[in-house]
C-alpha cells in the first residue's frame, strides 16, 4: 500500500481507488462535477488541473468548477498553444487560469547540447520521437544552434534563454532534469529584454522545426 498525495491527509492508494470506483459506479463523471467538487469543498484536494486540452475544453471545464492550472507543451520550438485567436493560452489569460509549460526545453533541444544522434543513449525514449529521427535531427540541430548562438552573445546558456522566453509568454515552465545542479540552475531567473525576445522570434521564424512533437500513436490524445 503506498500513500497518495492529498491536500490535507495521506490517503492510501487502494482507499483512493475504492472511493473513485464507488463514485463512478454512482454515475459521477467530470462533467457533472463527479466527486472532485466535493473533495475541493471539503479541503481534501486543493484544486484540479487539465493537460493537453483545447480552448473549448478549458471553457467547458471552467464552467463546471474553476480550473487551478492548465498544462500545455510550450517552448520556442512548440508554440502551437499560443497561436491563433482564442488559443489555449489566450483563453487561460482571459479566464485568469495559470498556464504551466511542460517540455519547455523541447525535450533537450533547447539546451544547445544535442549535436549528434549518438549523444542519445541507445535506450533514450527520444529515439521514438519525430524530431529526433535521422534527417530531422540534423536540421533541428541547426535551429537549436541559432538559439544557442543568441544566448552566448548575451552571456547566457541556451536553457536559460529558452526558459526566460516561456516566462515572457506568461507561463510557468517546468523543465525536467535528472541532475540536481541543473535543477538549481534552471530555477535561477533570467529576464529577457524586449529586444532579446524580438531577436529570438526572428531566429526561430527563420527555420522551421522539423517533425511533430509526438509520434503518430499519441496524436489522438493531444489537445483534447
Ligand atoms: N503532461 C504531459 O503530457 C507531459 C508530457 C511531457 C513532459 N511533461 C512534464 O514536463 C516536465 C519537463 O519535460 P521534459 O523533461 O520532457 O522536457 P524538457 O524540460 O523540455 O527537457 C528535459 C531535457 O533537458 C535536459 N536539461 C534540463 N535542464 C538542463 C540544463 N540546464 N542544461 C542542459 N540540459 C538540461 C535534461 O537532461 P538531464 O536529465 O540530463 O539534465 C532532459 O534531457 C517534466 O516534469 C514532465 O513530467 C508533461
Amino acid at each position: 500500500m503506498s500513500p497518495g498525495l492529498t491536500h490535507g491527509r495521506a490517503v492510501h492508494y487502494d482507499e483512493a481507488v475504492a472511493a473513485m470506483k464507488a463514485a463512478l459506479d454512482g454515475g459521477a463523471n467530470f462533467w457533472n462535477g463527479g466527486t472532485f467538487k466535493t473533495l475541493i469543498a471539503e479541503g481534501q484536494i486543493g484544486s484540479y488541473g487539465l493537460s493537453e486540452v483545447k480552448a473549448d475544453t478549458v471553457r467547458r471545464a471552467h464552467a463546471v468548477h474553476p480550473i487551478g492550472a492548465v498544462e500545455v507543451e510550450l517552448s520556442l520550438f512548440s508554440r502551437h498553444a499560443l497561436l491563433g485567436q482564442g488559443s489555449v493560452v489566450e483563453t487561460c489569460r482571459e479566464l485568469g487560469i495559470p498556464v504551466v509549460a511542460y517540455s519547455p526545453l523541447d525535450r533537450g533541444w533547447l539546451t544547445g547540447e544535442l549535436k549528434r544522434r549518438q549523444d542519445l543513449a541507445p535506450d533514450d525514449y527520444r529515439h521514438g520521437f519525430p524530431r529526433f529521427q535521422p534527417g530531422n535531427f540534423e536540421k533541428n540541430v541547426r535551429l537549436a544552434e541559432l538559439v544557442a548562438d543568441l544566448a552566448r552573445a548575451r552571456g547566457y546558456t541556451s536553457s536559460k534563454v529558452a526558459l526566460a522566453w516561456v516566462k515572457r509568454q506568461g507561463a510557468i515552465p517546468i523543465p525536467g532534469s535528472t541532475k540536481a545542479k541543473r535543477v538549481e540552475e534552471n530555477c535561477k531567473e533570467v529576464v529577457l529584454s524586449d529586444e532579446d525576445v524580438e531577436a529570438l522570434q526572428k531566429k526561430v521564424d527563420e527555420v522551421e522545426i522539423v517533425g511533430h512533437r509526438y509520434p503518430e500513436l499519441f496524436h489522438e490524445h493531444l489537445e483534447m
